[in-house]
């Protein structure tokens, strides 16, 4: 087999967050190295606890490194209380979380920036970072350690939009979160792969392939039906939908296999000053006067996405 590639995780652990950590650690050709959290579907620290107390589900061993708790700037648009809330649960494990028992094992690191630095400087080959939340503690690393980005083969990231919002009629959630870290990323020189709505929204499940990870994966198969279950209704409720939709699968599958995505060279900015469309991902499709900075996901084969996450669940038995 060829080389695994080595990632690192940066998420505000919320359900579909879980998925795409149950994704990466299933994938013989991910090396997952770590995971850095912070504030977005919930608080920090829920977000830190409920990565490792996945992480105990999942049975891998892995540092879990605590991230920021706001913004670059300003104040947070704080969706933990609500979009997040409403649609993950309050514990953002869909309400299921204190179903998982206590973590014993797996050791909290106090610094997200700095431990993904170490991380990325530690490994051989170059590390790719797999972006699930705001862009905050990734922007950071890339401002404290200007060197660092020559060691990043790319980010991989569930964030953006070309044609409209989720949390905003033009914004994205975890572009919403923190635009201008957004922007840095995006400006940074980093190879970029956005995922973002065009193709994030259609990566649901149905209740039939939630039954089906219920009956393959084992107790990790039940716990994600059960995580699921509140946050399938949540989808409904505000979408007119029966769909579970898990955004922060995509990057992930992207990266296991990039037959799944549709993805088209782009120029990509986040507007900062718009009144009505700050934090939109501003996308020239045809690069008109710039060279493209991001690969962007146009689509989606969810037949593929959805087998993907059985043939994972199935590892997990
Ligand atoms: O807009 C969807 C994104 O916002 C996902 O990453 C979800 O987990 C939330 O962070
Ligand atoms: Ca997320």
């Amino acid at each position: 087999m060829s080389q695994r590639i080595p990632v690192i995780i940066d998420t505000d652990m919320g359900v579909d967050d879980a998925y795409a950590v149950m994704l990466a650690f299933s994938s013989p050709l991910l090396k997952v190295l770590g995971i850095t959290t912070s504030y977005g579907n919930v608080a920090v620290d829920t977000s830190t606890l409920n990565a490792i107390k996945i992480l105990e589900l999942l049975e891998k061993r892995a540092r879990v490194a605590k991230g920021a708790s706001g913004p670059l700037f300003g104040k947070s648009r704080n969706y933990s209380n609500t979009r997040g809330a409403f649609l993950h649960g309050k514990d953002g494990l869909g309400n299921v979380g204190y179903t998982l028992p206590d973590p014993v094992h797996i050791e909290v690191d106090s610094d997200a920036v700095s431990y993904m630095a170490e991380l990325i400087e530690k490994e051989e080959t170059r590390v790719t970072l797999i972006s699930l939340g705001p862009l905050t503690n990734i922007a950071t690393l890339l401002i404290a350690y200007p060197d660092i980005r020559k060691r990043i083969d790319g980010i991989a990231m569930m964030g953006g939009s070309v044609y409209g919002g989720n949390m905003l009629p033009a914004g994205e959630a975890n572009i919403v979160a923190d635009p201008e870290a957004a922007q840095i990323v995006l400006q940074s020189g980093v190879r970029i792969v956005m995922c973002g709505l065009e193709s994030a929204e259609k990566a649901y499940f149905i209740k039939d392939d939630l039954e089906m990870f219920r009956l393959i994966g084992g107790s990790v198969g039940r716990f994600y039906y059960d995580m699921s279950r509140d946050y399938l209704a949540a989808n409904e409720k505000l979408t007119g939908e029966r769909r579970a939709v898990i955004y922060d699968s995509v990057p992930v599958a992207w990266l296991i296999n990039p037959a799944v995505l549709r993805t088209k060279p782009c120029y990509v900015e986040v507007d900062l000053n718009g009144q009505y469309t700050r934090a939109c991902t501003v996308t020239d499709e045809n690069c008109t006067d710039r060279r493209p900075n991001t690969m962007v996901a146009f689509d989606l084969d969810r037949d593929i996405f959805v087998k993907m996450h059985i043939d994972a669940f199935r590892r997990y038995r």
